[in-house]
């Protein structure tokens, strides 16, 4: 069942994906090398509680935190934990908050120091992928249409898409349908429709696109151990032209300060 949503619901889906934004840019402030991951979720967390939300992963499942924190290898649902950010790691970000009774979803990945240049250029595309995407969510268009784009762009770098983890439809629930794959055919698939809202999350490998689940039973990698980035928008399907919920604005406000310095 797709829900689509009113404009009143979705005044509030853009209210909770503005706390999501500013959760990010909360967080990209303390991304350093020596920080620990955990320090990252507890940040989040406090700044989520102090707004009014609710953090949206924690004790989702059994998820145990409000952040998902996947670095390098790792492609998405990393634990936040001990683990101490490096020069040259790249972590994704992912935050969810509940608030007013609907969710917020986002995710960034973020450069700690200095990265190589080809793992710069992945974060670049899967980001590109991400707004292609969403260049084909229009009203009329198929959920193939999204897939394809996103797929067609990132394999013509040579990069590959992680097939088993999807985006998905958002309101009421985290997790709505339909299921939103990051690869696939133009043309194939249910059609799209104005007030449907869906979270578009590529994530995008620089080797193979196969993925393992480590023992953690969450964290999710790649099997070739090379490095994945993820980027996630939730949007609003319109006639032409799809509105954004989430936004990046403030978090790269705040990587653009820190490159200044
Ligand atoms: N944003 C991710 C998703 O959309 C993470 C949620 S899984 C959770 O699937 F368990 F961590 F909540
Ligand atoms: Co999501």
């Amino acid at each position: 069942m797709i829900y689509l949503k009113t404009d009143e619901e979705i005044e509030l889906l853009r209210l909770s994906n503005t706390l999501v934004a500013k959760t990010l840019a909360e967080v990209a402030k303390n991304i350093k090398p020596g920080v620990t991951t955990l320090k990252l979720d507890k940040i989040a967390e406090k700044y989520i509680r102090d707004e009014g939300g609710i953090p949206g992963f924690l004790n989702y499942q059994g998820y145990p935190n409000t952040l998902c924190t996947s670095v390098n290898e790792q492609v998405v649902h990393g634990i936040p934990g001990k683990y101490e950010l490096r020069d040259g790691d790249i972590i994704s970000v992912d935050c969810g908050v509940l608030l007013n009774g609907f969710y917020g979803d986002s995710a960034y990945t973020f450069k700690v120091g200095d990265v190589k240049p080809e793992i710069i250029d992945l974060l670049n595309a899967t980001k590109h992928s991400l707004y292609l995407g969403i260049d084909k969510a229009i009203a009329g268009n198929r959920l193939g249409d999204i897939g394809f784009a996103i797929q067609e762009y990132t394999e013509s770098k040579g990069y590959s898409v992680v097939r088993e983890m999807v985006g998905h439809g958002i309101g009421k629930e985290l997790h709505e349908a339909p299921e939103v794959p990051n690869y696939g055919r133009a043309g194939n698939g249910i059609q799209l429709k104005e007030g449907m809202v869906i979270a578009i999350e590529p994530m995008i490998n620089l080797g193979k696109r196969n993925i393992v689940q480590e023992s953690d039973g969450w964290t999710i990698r790649t099997s070739d151990k090379m490095v994945s980035a993820h980027f996630e928008h939730t949007i609003v399907i319109r006639k032409s032209k799809a509105e954004i919920l989430s936004s990046f604005d403030f978090v790269e406000e705040v990587l653009s300060l820190q490159s200044e310095k």
